[in-house]
C-alpha cells in the first residue's frame, strides 16, 4: 500500500466552473513535460543538484554507514539524559516538530512509559519571547539535559540568543567540560557556529561535536538529513521513514506528469491559482498529531513559492545557474494556512464552505490510527458503538461532500497510518510538487530573498556591524511612520 492522492474534487466534473477542465490540462501540458525533463536533468545530475539545491531529492540514497552512527548517537544521549534540549528555528525546528508529533506517542514527554527510556524533548530557539525559554532553564537540571544547537548558517538571531543563554546556564552548572554536552548542527565550512564547533573541538575534541549539514540541502527541505539526530534520539525508526521516503521518490520520478502523484499535484494547484483565482492553499489533515505536519507545509510552500521576481536560467559551459530576474516581477505565489480536522471544523470551516471561493483544501485521511476508541454500545443513540476512527472517517467525508457541493475544490491525500514510513513519503511527496509547482511558476523554489528584509531592519536598528550601506540608506530612507491620529 502506499499514499494516494484523489483529486477528483479539484476537476469540473464535481465543482464545475471553479474546478479544472481538460482543456486546463492538455493546455499545460507540453510546459509542464518540459518542466520534469529539466527539473529530472537537474536531480540526476550531482553537481547540478547541489549547485541548485536539489540535494534533499537524493537524501534517501546517504551513507548508510553514516546513517547508523546517527542512530548509535542518538540512543547514546537518549540513554545518558533526562532531556534533550533543541535549539533552532525555521526549517531548523519545524521539520523536528512535526516528526516528534507524528510520530512520537502524544504526551510523550509527560510519561515514561510512552518515551520507553528515551529523553524527553524540548524545543526552544524558535521565538524571540522571553516567557518560554526561561521557563525551561529555571526548571530542567542542567546537569541532567543535552543541548542539541541547530541553524545552518550559524547566524540566525533566535538561535542564536537562545544558545548564548543555554550555554551560560549549562556552563555555570557545569563548569569548563559543559561543552561536551552540546553537538551543533551546521553548514561544514561556513558561519559563526561552525567556527566556534572548530574551536571548542581543537581544545577538546568531545567538546561541541557537530554533524554537518549537506550541501545543496536548504533548510525547509532538510528534515532528512537536520533532523537525522532528532529522529534517533527519540527512537523513531529511521531506515523505514527512508524506505517510505525511496518508494515516494520512485513514483513521483515518473516523466509522465499525468502519472506522477506530486506533479500532478503542482499542477492542479497551478492551474486553479492561475485559472479560478484559488490563491489560498489550506491543508487540513484528519489528524491531530499531523497538524504540525501542516505547519512544515507552510514553510515549505510560503518560502518556496512566494517570490517577488521569476528566475532566469543562465547556462555557462554546460553549467547551470538560476539568477532572480529583476526585470521579470512575479509578487505571487500561492497563500498556505494549516489547519487540521476535526477541531477547525468549528472554526475555519465555515469560511471554507461559504466564504470567498478563493482556496484549494488539501485534505489527509488516515485510514489506519494507532489505537483505537469505541463509544460504549448504550450510550449517545446513534453514536453508540462507533469507534473514533470511524467517526474522524466520516467527517472527513462530510467535509469533502460539503466543500465540493457548494462547488469549492479540494482534494485528499490518503495516509494508510501515521508511522515512519508514511510520514517520510508524505514530506518527500509535498518536497517534490512544491519543486515542480517552483518550475511551472518559474521561480526559483529554494531561496528565501524575501526573509532578508526584516533581518536587515532589525540588524540596523541593533548596530550590527557590516551592514551595506545602500541597505542602511534605503531604512534611513523609508522610516515606518506612525502618525497618532491613526492610532486609537
Ligand atoms: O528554509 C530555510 O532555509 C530557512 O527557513 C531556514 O531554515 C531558517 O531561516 C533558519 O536558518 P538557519 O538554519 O540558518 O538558522
Amino acid at each position: 500500500m502506499s499514499l494516494k492522492f484523489d483529486f477528483n474534487n479539484m476537476i469540473s466534473l464535481n465543482v464545475g466552473e471553479h474546478g479544472v477542465k481538460q482543456e486546463d490540462i492538455d493546455e499545460i501540458l507540453p510546459f509542464a513535460h518540459t518542466a520534469a525533463t529539466h527539473l529530472k536533468k537537474i536531480i540526476s545530475d550531482p553537481g547540478a543538484r547541489v549547485k541548485l539545491s536539489l540535494e534533499w531529492a537524493k537524501l534517501h540514497q546517504q551513507d548508510k554507514k553514516q546513517i547508523d552512527d546517527i542512530i548509535k548517537l542518538g540512543r547514546q544521549i537518549s540513554l545518558k539524559y533526562e532531556n534533550v534540549l533543541f535549539l533552532g528555528i525555521g526549517g531548523s525546528y519545524l521539520g523536528l516538530k512535526a516528526a516528534q508529533d507524528a510520530l512520537c506517542p502524544p504526551y510523550y514527554n509527560e510519561f515514561k512509559t510512552l518515551r520507553k527510556k528515551s529523553a524527553r524533548i524540548y524545543l526552544e530557539g524558535n521565538n524571540l519571547d522571553p516567557d518560554t525559554l526561561q521557563v525551561l532553564l529555571k526548571n530542567l537540571n542542567p546537569k541532567k539535559t543535552f543541548v542539541v544547537v541547530i541553524s545552518k548558517s550559524g547566524e540566525t538571531t533566535e538561535t542564536k540568543v537562545a544558545f548564548i543563554l543555554v550555554e551560560q546556564w549549562l556552563k555555570k552548572a557545569i563548569g569548563k567540560d559543559f561543552g561536551r554536552q552540546v553537538l551543533a548542527i551546521t553548514d561544514p565550512e561556513s558561519g559563526s557556529l561552525r567556527k566556534r564547533v572548530n574551536e571548542e573541538q581543537k581544545k577538546d575534541p568531545l567538546s561541541f561535536r557537530s554533524l554537518p549539514l549537506l550541501k545543496g540541502v536548504g533548510g525547509r527541505y532538510s528534515e532528512f538529513n537536520m533532523g537525522l539526530l532528532h529522529l534517533a534520539i527519540t527512537g523513531i525508526n529511521i531506515k523505514e521513514l527512508f524506505e517510505g521516503v525511496k518508494d515516494m521518490a520512485s513514483a513521483c520520478s515518473q516523466d509522465n506528469v499525468l502519472k506522477n502523484p506530486a506533479y500532478m499535484y503542482a499542477l492542479l494547484q497551478v492551474i486553479l491559482y492561475r485559472k479560478k483565482a484559488k490563491s489560498l492553499s489550506i491543508l487540513m489533515p484528519f489528524s491531530q498529531t499531523l497538524k504540525s505536519t501542516a505547519d512544515w507545509y507552510v514553510q515549505l510552500l510560503a518560502e518556496s513559492l512566494g517570490k517577488k521576481y521569476h528566475r532566469k536560467i543562465e547556462n555557462h559551459d554546460g553549467l547551470e545557474s538560476w539568477v532572480t530576474d529583476k526585470d521579470n516581477l512575479f509578487n505571487r505565489g500561492p497563500t498556505p494556512i494549516a489547519a487540521s480536522g476535526t477541531n477547525d471544523l468549528h472554526s475555519i470551516q465555515q469560511n471554507n464552505v461559504e466564504g470567498e471561493n478563493n482556496k484549494v483544501i488539501t485534505f489527509i485521511r488516515v485510514q489506519e490510527f494507532k489505537t483505537e476508541l469505541k463509544v460504549p454500545a448504550k450510550e449517545a443513540a446513534f453514536l453508540a458503538g462507533k469507534s473514533f476512527s470511524q467517526l474522524m472517517q466520516i467527517a472527513q467525508e462530510a467535509t469533502e461532500w460539503a466543500l465540493t457541493s457548494e462547488k469549492r475544490p479540494n482534494c485528499t491525500i490518503i495516509m494508510p497510518q501515521v508511522n515512519a514510513y508514511y510520514w517520510g513519503a508524505l514530506l518527500f511527496f509535498f518536497e517534490m510538487a512544491t519543486a515542480f509547482e517552483g518550475e511551472l511558476f518559474n521561480v526559483n523554489a529554494f531561496d528565501q530573498p524575501g526573509v532578508e528584509g526584516y533581518k536587515n531592519y532589525m540588524y540596523y536598528k541593533l548596530g550590527k556591524p557590516g551592514i551595506p550601506p545602500a541597505v542602511a540608506e534605503e531604512i534611513k530612507k523609508k522610516p515606518l511612520i506612525k502618525d497618532p491620529k491613526y492610532i486609537l
